[in-house]
């Protein structure tokens, strides 16, 4: 018999009434009903420390220094990961879907979720040298992003003011491929004003019903959802340079130095 699929969904929002409050529960409970094995962390409402730091740790490999990677990995070898931390790669490590949840703050994510990954993707235990890209610990999971934006899609447009925002979410995702995973097609809803949708408040979440009811088709499709297109790890070259005959996917690893 086949296991039951497992879903981790993380929320990186203040207020669990917004509309990614509203999103990451309709995740939930679409998830659950497709047959999935379903957790969440909230993690403003886990009060997350997102600081790696000093701060994190009761055993040191040096007491003197604070190294983030020898520390993280001194820990890991000696079962002494910060508990917080522990437990959320216990769930990363454990699901098959990993769903992220999150409004876009200055063409980014909330620096919670920044600090989620710094602290959660631990070096010696979840990446190493050898066991990254396409030999991640992530490899066979699959991983979508739900982002919204204030401005409008026209605005984020590949030529609209505030920027390309499908170009802006390229280094959010991108630690995800390097942990091996396979990342989905992340979806965007734009012009959510974050006022617009609070529990209760009826007439906010009928503007947002069209986005609700998309979002749940994605869920319930995600076979057919395209993945984002990385290069292979041959595709670079012994130093790691693209390959003169590989294909770009992404403005951010191309054969010319100018932007042409
Ligand atoms: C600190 C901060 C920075 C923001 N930066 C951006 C931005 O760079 N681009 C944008 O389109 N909207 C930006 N916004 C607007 C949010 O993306 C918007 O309020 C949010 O997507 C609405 O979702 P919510 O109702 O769940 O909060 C920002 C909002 C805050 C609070």
């Amino acid at each position: 018999m086949v296991g039951q699929m497992k879903a981790h969904i993380v929320l990186a929002h203040p207020d669990a009434r917004s509309f990614n409050g509203h999103l990451a529960n309709l995740s939930h409970n679409t998830l659950t009903a497709a047959g999935y094995d379903c957790t969440l962390s909230d993690l403003y409402g886990m009060d997350f420390d997102p600081r790696e730091g000093a701060h994190q740790y009761r055993f040191r490999e040096d007491e003197a220094v604070f190294h983030p990677q020898s520390e993280q990995r001194f820990n890991a070898q000696n079962g002494t990961t910060p508990e917080d931390v522990a437990a959320e790669i216990t769930r990363l490590l454990g699901c098959d879907l990993l769903v992220v949840h999150f409004p876009l703050w200055w063409f980014g994510p909330p620096a919670i979720l920044k600090g989620w990954m710094d602290r959660v993707f631990v070096y010696g235990r979840v990446y190493r040298s050898t066991m990254r890209y396409d030999t991640g610990i992530g490899a066979g999971k699959r991983m979508i992003a739900c982002v919204t934006t204030g401005a409008s899609a026209d605005n984020c447009a590949h030529n609209g003011r505030e920027g390309d925002t499908r170009l802006h979410l390229w280094p959010i995702l991108y630690p995800f491929r390097y942990l091996g995973m396979d990342v989905l097609e992340p979806e965007v809803m734009h012009g959510v004003g974050s006022t617009a949708f609070m529990e209760g408040h009826e007439g906010g979440l009928s503007g947002l019903e069209e986005y609700s009811d998309r979002w749940r088709s994605v869920l319930q499709n995600l076979p057919s959802r395209q993945s984002v297109r990385y290069n292979s790890d041959r595709e670079f070259d012994e130093r790691k340079r693209l390959l003169p005959d590989a294909p770009s996917h992404t403005p951010f690893i191309r054969h010319r130095q100018d932007f042409g």
